[in-house]
């Protein structure tokens, strides 16, 4: 693999494994702060996050070694509405600036398996920053965010709030496979 692909992907790796960790910490504080189904969806929206550091991973397969990672990541413990927006900057960062860059550099150097993984990646993202914006809306007038189930396609990220999906509207995974939270 071209190394600057490599580079990129390796950051998007350590990216979202800091995401998946940050979301359980931020589910666990929903559930503290009495907002149950906020909370499913941060457990849901983490476990979607490892799936795309799974995938990244899996694509450097030949990269192997040691190396430094440098990955954007949110910190901060605040209120659940708090914790909400350092969730909705990190998926706006990563669909608006992140990985369309990573994706054109990967294009540029036609490295298919990365190209793949991060497009996976990128349109789950901007569901992830939908759903994490209606739960804000919601946490801000004081209530739960409502929701008839909480569903995680396990192929690629995807979430559903509804379940009134057929199969994933962004890989086509059959529907028997998601995961409800
Ligand atoms: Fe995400
Ligand atoms: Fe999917």
């Amino acid at each position: 693999m071209n190394a600057m692909t490599a580079d990129n992907l390796r950051s998007a790796y350590g990216g979202e494994s800091q995401a998946h960790m940050r979301y359980r910490i931020w589910g666990d504080k929903a559930e503290k702060d009495g907002f149950p189904t906020v909370a499913r969806l941060f457990m849901a929206t983490s476990d979607a996050e490892e799936v795309h550091a799974t995938l990244h991973f899996k694509a450097l397969k030949d990269e192997k070694g040691s190396f430094s990672v440098t990955s954007g990541g949110g910190f901060g413990y605040g209120s659940t509405s708090e914790n909400l927006q350092g969730a909705i900057d990190g998926e706006l960062f990563e669909v608006e600036q992140m990985y369309p860059a990573y994706i054109a550099v990967a294009e540029m150097q036609n490295e298919k398996a990365a190209i793949s993984a991060m497009r996976y990646a990128i349109e789950a993202e901007k569901v992830h920053a939908e759903l994490f914006t209606k739960a804000k809306e919601a946490v801000d007038q004081g209530r739960d965010l409502e929701a008839e189930t909480v569903l995680l396609c396990p192929v690629c990220g995807f979430i559903s709030l509804t379940g009134e999906e057929d199969n994933c509207p962004l890989c086509n995974a059959k529907k028997e496979l998601f995961k409800e939270y």
